[in-house]
């Protein structure tokens, strides 16, 4: 090698920080540390921080990626043999080709794309799509939402169980949660009505469609009470429709905002559950002042959207092949359903209860209450099979023992993971 090769090596070794050269004495291999320099002494940070607001890692050991060759019986999206890969590679090569699209866009969006979100919803009856802001996930539309509409400190009502990232970004936000019961029907509305007047509260999340864990749809009766209560309450109620298009009875209610007359819904629509996860793409809806407030919210927490990826979401949802991928996704997921219920049968007998759902990708699973969850999903952990302890979901102490299954996984996959699930359970019976 010539010495000037070597000279360029050397001082690329120096750029890594794989090397150090000392000044008069030579070049010497530099010692690995984790990043921190030896002796360095972080524990001020403590003092400063002060006791934690919310504790990130139920959230975050769902979103961990599990060692490859698990069996995965947990997740929140599709996996990858369902997602629309080949339509967004399509529509984001496109759109990366087009400067335009990397300039600034307005903070609410990209304006075709709030278009399209607005008609979504009632053939856009409710929303014009200067009602849309369009955010980075369904997660940031919550954690938004959140921190516009409810002051630290302040009550928000949360269906019992719930998503557990809701839970996660009201604490974040310094919000009180407070659990409201519920049932296969969706959210009690007489248990409603108690916790809005006993708290005072002014915002309720819930899910009415398909709900994640408990898999529950509000019913039509119940819809109406929810936006009575809301009025009465003259409350917010952040509806959360994360599995629209995961309806695999085609029998889901229209949204609870298709019914709301004076802006007591604020509607929450992500595209990441039924594209992929990387399409980071959600829009919050609302009316009337709490628009604005959402919109100066969102500005503060990050300006907008990537335009090359909202552009992309766009081509994505309006191409002929989104109704195919739609389909496809809905008929694999009803076989990959009925593939667990029916190992859930098989190898579980009736040691566990669960009503099989009707939309979305999950199944909430009652074990037996002297079966401690913690000690099921350890023990599958150790086994290498993903599930979700139910404690994770509960805003407040849970009434029961619970795992949350998710069945968008391979049937082979599903059948192994049940099969060793309801081997730990019977050794506890
Ligand atoms: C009920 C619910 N809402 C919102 C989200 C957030 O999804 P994303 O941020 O990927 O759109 C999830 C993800 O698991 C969810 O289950």
């Amino acid at each position: 090698m010539s010495p000037a090769t070597v000279e360029r090596a050397f001082a690329q070794l120096v750029a890594e920080g794989l090397i150090e050269p000392r000044p008069g004495h030579g070049t010497f291999v530099r010692e690995r540390t984790d990043g921190t320099e030896p002796g360095a002494d972080f524990s001020w940070q403590s003092n400063a921080l002060g006791a934690a607001r919310a504790d990130g890692r139920e959230i975050g050991a769902l979103l961990t990626l599990p060692p490859p060759g698990s069996l995965i019986l947990s997740t929140g999206y599709l996996p990858p043999d369902l997602q629309a890969s080949g339509l967004l590679a399509n529509a984001l090569r496109q759109a990366a080709g087009r400067p335009e699209l990397w300039d600034r866009l307005p903070i609410d969006g990209f304006d075709p794309l709030r278009a399209w979100f607005a008609r979504e919803v009632a053939r856009g009856t409710v929303y014009s799509p200067h009602d849309v802001i369009i955010c980075g996930g369904g997660q940031a539309a919550i954690a938004t939402t959140f921190r516009a509409l409810v002051p630290p400190g302040h009550p928000i009502l949360v269906e019992m169980p719930t998503y557990t990232g809701a839970i996660s970004a009201a604490r974040a936000a310094g919000l009180a949660l407070v659990p409201v019961g519920m049932d296969e029907e969706g959210v009690r509305p007489e248990l409603l009505r108690d916790a809005f007047q006993r708290t005072g509260a002014r915002a309720f999340y819930t899910q009415p469609t398909f709900s994640n864990p408990a898999g529950a749809v509000l019913s039509a009766e119940r819809r109406a009470a929810v936006l009575d209560i809301a009025a009465e309450a003259r409350a917010f109620v952040i509806e959360d429709d994360w599995a629209c298009d995961l309806d695999l009875t085609g029998t889901a209610p229209a949204p609870l905002a298709a019914g709301d007359r004076h802006g007591h819904v604020v509607y929450l629509r992500s595209l990441a559950k039924s594209a992929a996860p990387g399409l980071r793409v959600a829009a919050i809806m609302a009316r009337g002042a709490a628009s604005a407030r959402l919109k100066s919210g969102r500005s503060s927490d990050d300006f907008f959207v990537s335009g090359p990826l909202q552009a992309a979401a766009l081509a994505v949802v309006t191409a002929p092949g989104w109704k195919r991928h739609l389909n496809a996704v809905r008929a694999a997921l009803i076989e990959r359903r009925d593939t667990m219920v029916g190992a859930l049968r098989t190898d579980l007998h009736d040691r566990a209860t669960f009503r099989v759902p009707g939309g979305g990708m999950h199944l909430w699973l009652r074990l037996p209450d002297h079966v401690p969850e913690g000690e099921i999903a350890a023990e599958m952990d150790r086994q290498g099979v993903v599930v979700s302890p139910g404690r994770a979901w509960f805003p407040a102490d849970p009434d029961g023992s619970f795992l949350r299954l998710t069945f968008a996984g391979s049937p082979a996959v599903i059948r192994e993971g049940v099969g060793r699930l309801g081997a730990a359970i019977a050794r506890r019976m």
